[in-house]
């Protein structure tokens, strides 16, 4: 049979994170690349789940999801943000914030709408859009220091601009938004009356002094923004694909006639076990950053050490660290060396821009044991400088 693929989809080529994770395994590297927890989540999930799975709770959950996870869920928003939310009407469980994002857009965006991407962007952004028969828009965030440049943002705006992808805090360039940017970015989607899709799966990694604020907070937005969380970074499990998305009713009410028809549901255990990680709450929240904040200083003190550039992150588990000092090569070239020579792989985040703009930085994932962060170390401190 000849093979006709989509238009929209003969462009589309394999993750940047499944190459590195290949040839980091194929070299056997210390991989900070692909952002996953190398530990265990907690036994508080996982038992659930497996009780779950026991008593079986094995068939198809309710579409929108069990009512003890959007009630749990509910709770969660309230408790961190003060704003009574309505589980049964606003809270959606999804497959992942990935499913979460593709459901936003193929219910919201028309072919032909103009959606604004933030660059750096989280990659699937532009092939989500893309797949809606979407345009998408790219601004460049503020340098130094990835800035919400929110003039730049409002030229890019035209009578066809549908939605902006928000993304705070934000991967891969660890920025945490300040309010102030975030209020003039809910300015602007009021004066346009456009939609902001805001992927927030990083919010509960967040470290002082700042604070992640949801732009569905501020004033005129709740009714026009989609929120979408991913349990699997707070709960150390990336590999259960639960998020769930939080909307006003009629927003929901969209969301979820694609949702039914993409996954309809999403694993009943698993839903389960996610309840009573998100019943712990703040005690939970506690331990968690101490833990990622912890990890964080020792990775940004390894990466000073040798060498590079690196400011500390403000969220997310992810560090840009500047590598121009080393050598004169495009990022993904020193990726691909610095996994192959040295044994430690990264990601280049020129694949976070449409036009693979290299920023001269790469991204390292501290969401690693200390054993596999002070590995990568001992590798830099062997053979970097040699090399360098
Ligand atoms: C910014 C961002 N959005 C969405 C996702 C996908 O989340 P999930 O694994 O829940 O689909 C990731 C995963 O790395 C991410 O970094």
């Amino acid at each position: 049979m000849a093979v006709h693929m989509a238009d929209r989809i003969r462009d589309v080529g394999v993750t940047i994170f499944s190459e590195m994770s290949a040839l980091a395994a194929k070299h056997g590297a210390v991989n900070l690349g692909q952002g996953f927890p190398d530990f265990p989540g907690p036994a508080l999930v996982k038992d659930a789940a497996a009780r779950a799975i026991a008593a079986d709770h094995n068939q198809y959950a309710p579409t929108n999801g069990l009512p003890a996870f959007q009630q749990a869920a509910a709770a969660e928003w309230e408790r961190r943000y003060g704003r009574a939310v309505d589980p049964a009407r606003e809270v959606t469980v999804t497959s992942g914030a990935t499913e979460a994002l593709l459901v936003a857009v193929l219910a919201y965006v028309q072919p032909g709408d103009e959606v604004i991407l933030l660059e750096p962007y989280y990659d699937s952004y532009p092939v989500q859009v893309r797949l809606a028969g979407g345009v998408p828009v790219f601004v460049r965030l503020g340098m130094p220091g990835f800035t919400l440049d929110v003039e730049r943002i409002a030229a890019a705006v035209t009578p066809r601009t549908r939605a902006i992808m928000l993304n705070t805090p934000a991967n891969p360039c660890g920025r945490v938004f300040t309010e102030q940017e975030l209020r003039a970015l809910a300015a602007l989607a009021c004066q346009r009356d456009l939609l902001v899709i805001s992927d927030e799966v990083y919010d509960r990694l967040v470290f002082a002094p700042h604070r992640h604020l949801p732009i569905a907070m501020l004033p005129g937005m709740w009714d026009r923004t989609i929120t979408i969380h991913s349990t699997g970074k707070t709960f150390s499990v990336t590999g259960w694909k639960i998020g769930y998305a939080l909307a006003a009713p009629p927003l929901t009410d969209g969301f979820r006639r694609v949702h039914q028809f993409c996954t309809f549901t999403t694993a009943t255990p698993l839903q389960a076990g996610i309840v009573e990680g998100l019943r712990a709450g703040a005690d939970y929240e506690r331990v968690f950053l101490a833990e990622y904040a912890a990890r964080r200083d020792l990775l940004v003190d390894i990466l000073r050490r040798a060498g590079f550039g690196v400011d500390a992150p403000e969220g997310t588990y992810f560090v840009m660290a500047d590598y121009r000092g080393f050598r004169g090569m495009n990022d993904l070239a020193f990726c691909r060396w610095l996994t192959t020579e040295v044994g430690v792989a990264a990601i280049p985040p020129s694949a976070f821009f449409h036009d693979g703009h290299p920023c001269g930085m790469v991204r390292f994932c501290f969401a690693k044991k200390d054993e596999t962060l002070r590995a990568a170390g001992e590798r830099f401190a062997a053979r970097l400088p040699r090399l360098g």
